[in-house]
């Protein structure tokens, strides 16, 4: 099969031409879909027979809106990479806060942003900066975070994101002396982050994220979340091809076991990362975890048997959550992430299918069932007390499952 390749003339043309091309004010909640024009893959620029290279990027990019910035721009933003300003680090090196004034650049409106700085001596490297730029520089959607731009100078590679307030779901999820992420707010991010997957696979040439894990999702202040991190991300296969082969990379405890096995890569490997992440949210457990006991520092290898007993939710569910959560929802999210995490690709749902029913599970009616439930054996007549830490929200099949009596629940709901 030919793959048609797009030349940097066409590519220069449709851009010229294309009416439909994003503009920065249009980069709000309607914009879910990709520039019209033919989207740029990284095999245009990394093929060496390609015409395009990396100093066109700036021009080749030209319906993204992406900003070149200088060194010196983006010192003078981070207060010269103050360690104050530290957000966090990764593989690729560290992130910043920035401040953009109205003054830097004509038509960039005044906002803080991420600086993502490549540790030349880090794990990533030129390459994850490039797919970076290539991928979010023309896919824009409500769920994926937004790049504003790039710099590019001598050894420098820089990339400059939107800024997100409450960092990524990672900190949020597992931070120690905190209040624990609500159930809805769980709920909420799982959605969010489905739909921004559902996205890239339906892209019109379809997206792998490849690098799918909690701290690749950030947050806003209303837990409105986002995709970030496209270094890894692949073009999915095309016409005839059912996989795209390549070398095993990602993160231990999200990726795939085919994948690790064969490297074949597709849009049901992301599916599995998907699901160690939704079982994150339902345990409040890291995937790895080495300071727990054998078996258990491979959270899936744990919750598995669990997750398929809608019975053992209990010893599941975050702790943390003392109960406030849907008990439907939580065993649809069970049941769901049980089929992410299969081991063939085959059975795992589409991401379209999960965002279906994760839609299904927000707001649920029977959110916080729970109040803390005591049940005390009465020696006398064998009766059951039962205390409870508020006097609302006891269902019925909770106390059945307590062991009362039809008449001694008919009683205590006074009919
Ligand atoms: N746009 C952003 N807004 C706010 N904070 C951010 C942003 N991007 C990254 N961060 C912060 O920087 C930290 C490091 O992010 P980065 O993506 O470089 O590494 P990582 O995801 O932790 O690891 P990996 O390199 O394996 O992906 C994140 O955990 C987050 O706290
Ligand atoms: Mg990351």
């Amino acid at each position: 099969m030919t793959v048609k390749k797009i030349t940097w003339k066409s590519l220069m043309l449709s851009c010229y031409n294309s009416k439909d091309i994003i503009s920065p004010s249009d980069s709000g909640e309607k914009d879910s879909k990709p520039c019209q024009f033919q989207r740029l893959s990284m095999s245009d620029v990394s093929d060496r027979s390609s015409p395009l290279s990396v100093d066109d990027l700036s021009t080749s990019l030209l319906g993204s809106n992406l900003h070149v910035f200088t060194f010196a721009e983006l010192r003078l933003i981070t207060h010269n990479f103050a360690r104050c300003n530290l957000l966090g680090e990764g593989g690729f090196g560290p992130v910043y806060k920035g401040f953009i004034d109205d003054k830097l650049r004509p038509g960039l409106k005044a906002q803080p942003v991420a600086v993502k700085a490549l540790d030349l001596y880090g794990l990533q490297g030129h390459r994850e900066w490039l797919a970076e730029i290539i991928f979010l520089g023309q896919l824009r959607h409500p769920h994926l975070v937004k790049l504003i731009g790039y710099c590019y100078e001598e050894d420098n590679r820089v990339l400059v994101y939107e800024y997100m307030p409450r960092g990524s779901l990672e900190n949020q999820l597992f931070r120690r002396y905190s209040a624990p992420l609500p159930w809805s707010a769980r709920m909420k991010i799982a959605l969010a982050a489905a739909k921004g997957l559902a996205f890239l696979h339906e892209a019109d040439k379809p997206v792998i994220f490849r690098d799918f894990k909690s701290s690749n999702i950030l947050l806003d202040s209303d837990y409105n979340c986002k995709l970030s991190d496209f270094g890894l991300a692949k073009d999915g296969p095309e016409g005839e091809q059912t996989h795209v082969t390549t070398r095993v990379m990602g993160t231990q405890g999200y990726a795939a076991p085919e994948y690790i096995m064969t490297g074949h890569l597709t849009t049901m490997s992301d599916v599995y990362s998907f699901g160690v992440v939704l079982l994150e949210l339902l345990t409040g457990k890291r995937s790895v975890d080495n300071s727990r006991p054998g078996r258990e520092q491979s959270l899936v290898e744990w919750a598995r048997p669990l997750l398929r007993d809608p019975k053992k939710l209990d010893k599941l569910i975050d702790a943390r959550l003392e109960r406030q959560f849907s008990n439907k929802g939580a065993q649809k999210v069970a049941a769901l992430a049980y089929k992410c995490l299969s081991h063939q690709p085959k059975p795992r749902p589409s991401m379209g299918d999960v965002v279906k029913i994760l839609d299904s599970v927000q707001g649920f009616e029977d959110e916080f069932v729970g109040p803390f439930v005591y049940v005390v054996p009465n020696e006398t007549d064998g009766d059951k007390e039962l205390f409870t830490t508020k006097d609302c929200g006891v269902e019925k099949h909770e106390l059945h499952r307590c062991g009362w009596r039809n008449d001694q629940i008919a009683s205590f709901f006074g009919s």
